[in-house]
């Protein structure tokens, strides 16, 4: 299917003199995952809000299945879900109460709610269902928040960096509930996110934006090929020795001093390494370790805007 369920065409907000989101054009089709990748404070958020009916733009035009989102904003808010970034869950509620709460907002009976909580159950701890959700810790909340979000079988389910801040093990769990939302029910996923690799792992798509705008938009594999480049991660024991040595290189494009390693793009791999080993060796730099690695979402966002993402928690 190709049906369009979020259609967005130079949509704007501006906050008096700060203009978080310039002019964004989305097209996001049923069924599909869309990751919306970007560093803090590059205006995700603030696009979630005004596709929610939370935030009304202050520019340009956003569509959530075929309605307005300021015409007809209570008609797309029964059919999608949301789990946003900052959502604050009452301390002094049980989860329970908290799902209950939701299935009434929606208009399900208490069996239907019930019924419900059963079904979300890999989402929910379940011996911790009746405790205050003072008690609870960051990634039980986020799985509650995301079961609550769920309790109305939307068709369509906005998560605002729903694994930011967890451990490795409650996010594979987000992971895994989020693809199988997607693969088993057809939910179609507005995902955002901070972490390239979320971004690669879950996305069918994936929009890029940096400073209110979309710098780049296409599939993981897409857009690490537009790049075009490889990538070699050297540890050496004289950083300002190596650069030196390898930016005169032939098929070097550009060397660049990660925070472990010097990250050395290239334009076919397999054909550079040696030429960079022999010259950092005729240069008299020992190598501790080297990887040849294809390009990664993040190297993507360097190409794409000159700077890496840097994730904070
Ligand atoms: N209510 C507001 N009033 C003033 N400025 C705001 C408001 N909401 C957002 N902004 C600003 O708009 C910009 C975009 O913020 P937004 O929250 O959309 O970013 P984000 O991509 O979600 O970032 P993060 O990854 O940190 O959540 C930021 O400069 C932010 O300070
Ligand atoms: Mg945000």
């Amino acid at each position: 299917m190709s049906e369009l369920v979020i259609e967005t065409s130079g949509l704007k907000r501006s906050f008096g003199d700060v203009h978080a989101v310039k002019g964004v054009d989305l097209a996001v089709k049923s069924g599909e995952i869309y990751g919306f990748l970007g560093p803090n404070g590059a205006g995700k958020s603030t696009v979630v809000k005004m596709l929610i009916t939370l935030l009304k733009p202050t520019g340009g035009t956003a569509t959530v299945f075929g309605y307005d989102v300021v015409e007809d904003a209570p008609k797309i808010r029964l059919r999608i879900g949301t789990a946003l970034q900052d959502a604050s869950l009452d301390e002094k509620q049980s989860g329970r109460e908290i799902l209950r709460l939701q299935g009434a907002l929606y208009g399900l009976t208490r069996s239907e709610t019930d019924t419900r909580i059963d079904e979300l159950s890999s989402l929910i701890d379940v011996e911790a269902i009746d405790r205050w959700i003072g008690t609870y810790s960051g990634g039980m909340r986020r799985r509650l928040d995301l079961a609550a979000s769920l309790m109305h079988s939307p068709d369509l389910l906005f998560l605002d960096e729903p694994t930011t801040g967890l451990d490795p093990q409650s996010r594979a769990q987000v992971w895994k509930e989020v693809r199988a939302l997607n693969t088993e029910l057809g939910t179609t996923i507005f995902l955002t996110t901070q972490y390239l690799e979320e971004a690669d792992e879950l996305a069918d798509r994936v929009g890029i934006i940096n400073d209110g705008l979309i710098v780049g938009e296409g599939t993981p594999e897409d857009l690490k090929r537009a790049i075009g480049a490889d990538v070699i991660q050297i540890i050496v024991d004289d950083t300002d020795a190596a650069v030196a040595a390898l930016e005169e290189l032939s098929g070097v494009d550009h060397v660049e001093r990660g925070p472990r390693a010097l990250l050395v793009s290239v334009k076919d791999g397999a054909a550079t390494v040696s030429p960079v080993v022999i010259a950092l060796d005729n240069a008299g730099v020992d190598i501790g370790e080297l990887t040849l690695r294809t390009p990664t979402l993040d190297d993507v966002f360097l190409e794409l805007t000159g700077d890496r993402i840097e994730v904070s928690q």
